[in-house]
């Protein structure tokens, strides 16, 4: 059999584009923060990750420029060998101390950080226990590892004690969750997932990549519910609030020494630009010297939950600046994103299997930057879009 066969028969995105129903890969021709364009049209920006709005500041713009200046465009090389600058030693000091670790290791991207983490730490005989909602990089991360996977069911947490309970003790064992769910916009219970961990001997691990720079007056989930210290290690990305891209992980030093040593993601791929990394020193200076940034996004939040909320739109469980729009349906959640980026709002479609069948959503997501008279477009639009789709 021809191994290309398989791509031959992949159509159901050709058909998509042809009917001008495809809404992936979209080439934005400019993007302001919270006003992009596509083909010279304004579009509200509703489907980023850019929860300060730090991408255009004119502090990131410039540290970021001055580093290239200084640097040159790439390091040309991995951190464990000629990739390794102060600016990223630098970083990895302030991000230690942000998230109140000792220690922090600078990735070139969120991805691989999972990737070289979680694979580096469960061995051959270990176990890694993952929420069901989980980000794809983490699963990724406990596959590329030679030990085990167990799933429970989301923020289910008799599920997780079941799944915990039924692991010998001989067993190493880590548990890793997203602390902000990217679809859902849930939060991990943290509280009940750190005492289960004590009682069963498992290490914990938190991917905060929504939660950096949102929850906790930016410091993460384990700093929201005041629980660094049961929080073994604590990852994220630059790609959202730190207006960057690359991720890292903090913990104890010894651990992420042995990390260091092992992630093959880290040895074994380019280190992160110096434009990036200083475009996250300064991202870190302005959330500290703006710290009304991270309160204006969840008031954001709060005011757009309340106003889909009002309308009658269903928004899940979300209580962050992520916020679903459950639909429930692939047609009619495509023909809801057909129908607000039409009226000029981007948001972002979410369906199976990304979701599981039957529970389609739309996915948005606000900014400190987003104005009051955006916000109320957006739901001026969703309005009209949801009442003509008989969605609401
Ligand atoms: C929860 C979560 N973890 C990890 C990543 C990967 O981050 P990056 O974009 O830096 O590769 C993402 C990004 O989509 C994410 O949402």
């Amino acid at each position: 059999m021809d191994l290309f066969e398989k791509c031959d028969q992949y159509i159901v995105a050709r058909e998509a584009e042809e009917g001008g129903y495809y809404p992936y890969f979209i080439a934005l021709s400019g993007s302001e923060g919270a006003q992009a364009s596509y083909r010279g049209r304004p579009l509200i920006m509703c489907g980023s990750n850019n929860y300060l709005g730090l991408t255009t500041h004119p502090k990131v713009k410039q540290a970021s420029a001055e580093a290239i200046e200084t640097y040159g465009t790439s390091c040309t090389g991995s951190r464990f060998l000629n990739g390794t600058l102060e600016l990223h030693e630098d970083l990895e000091r302030r991000l230690a101390d942000w998230v109140g670790k000792e220690t922090a290791l600078v990735f070139s991207t969120g991805m691989q950080t999972n990737l070289g983490v979680i694979s580096a730490l469960v061995g051959r005989g270990d176990i890694v226990i993952l929420d069901k909602e989980d980000h794809a990089s983490i699963v990724d991360g406990a596959r590329l590892g030679y030990g085990n996977t167990r799933r429970y069911r989301h923020n289910d947490m008799d599920d997780l004690e079941r799944v915990l309970s039924g692991i010998p003790d001989s067993k190493g064992k880590l548990v890793v969750v997203d602390g902000l769910f990217s679809m859902g916009g849930d939060l991990a219970d943290l509280p009940r997932i750190t005492a289960l961990c004590q009682e069963y001997g498992a290490r914990l691990m938190v991917d905060d990549a929504h939660a950096m720079g949102v929850l906790g007056d930016g410091h993460g989930t384990a700093a929201h519910f005041g629980l660094t210290d049961e929080v073994d290690l604590i990852m994220s990305t630059f790609s959202k609030s730190f207006a960057s891209i690359g991720g890292f992980i903090a913990g104890d030093d010894q651990i992420v020494h042995y990390i260091k040593h092992h992630a093959r993601s880290l040895i074994f791929s380019a280190s992160l630009p110096a434009s990036n990394t200083a475009a996250v020193l300064a991202a870190l200076d302005v959330i500290q010297e703006e710290p009304e940034r991270v309160q204006r996004v969840n008031e954001v939040a709060d005011r757009m939950r309340r106003g889909f909320q009002g309308l009658g739109f269903d928004t899940g469980s979300s209580v962050t600046p992520v916020i679903p729009i459950m639909i429930g349906d692939t047609m009619r959640t495509i023909g809801m994103w057909k129908g607000l980026f039409d009226a000029g709002v981007f948001v972002n479609p979410v369906l199976s299997p990304a979701v599981p069948e039957g529970q389609e959503l739309l996915r948005t997501s606000y900014m400190a930057t987003h104005t009051d008279e955006q916000l109320e477009q957006v739901l001026s639009a969703f309005e009209v879009v949801g009442r003509n789709l008989a969605v609401i």
